[in-house]
């Protein structure tokens, strides 16, 4: 969250995904003056995760300066499934640390899977 170039909004996100080996991706939302060409956190620590090696994830945390249990927007939803199970534990946090905790399946009911593509 620290490091997220949020001049627009002023709405600073962090992100972090733990693999079960171990390994910590983190992420920082980041905005561009042409508003819907920004992203989010949660994406920034997707691409760090895939160039990291991937692998699978056990933990996401979602934390935002200015908002108590900051849960991933839609699109980010349907971005983490992909490489997440429904029983992924998603942490929503504040400034204290972890405020509530759920699952990928709690985040995206009946989301779209790509098996029926391969
Ligand atoms: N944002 C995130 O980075 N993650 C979320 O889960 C919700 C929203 C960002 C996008 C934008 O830079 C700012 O928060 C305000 O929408």
């Amino acid at each position: 969250m620290a490091k997220a170039y949020a001049p627009y909004s002023k709405f600073p996100v962090g992100a972090a995904l733990r693999t079960e080996d171990g390994r910590v991706f983190t992420g920082a939302n980041i905005e561009v003056a042409s508003y819907p060409e920004g992203w989010c956190a949660e994406t920034t620590a997707l691409g760090h995760y895939i160039m990291g090696g991937g692998g699978k994830i056990v933990e996401i945390a979602v934390i935002a300066e200015r908002m108590a249990k900051c849960s991933p927007c839609g699109g980010c939803r349907q971005r983490l499934a992909e490489f997440c199970r429904p029983d992924t534990k998603l942490y929503l946090c504040d400034n204290t640390g972890v405020a509530e905790t759920v699952t990928m399946g709690d985040m995206l009911p009946y989301g779209f899977r790509g098996d029926i593509l391969k």
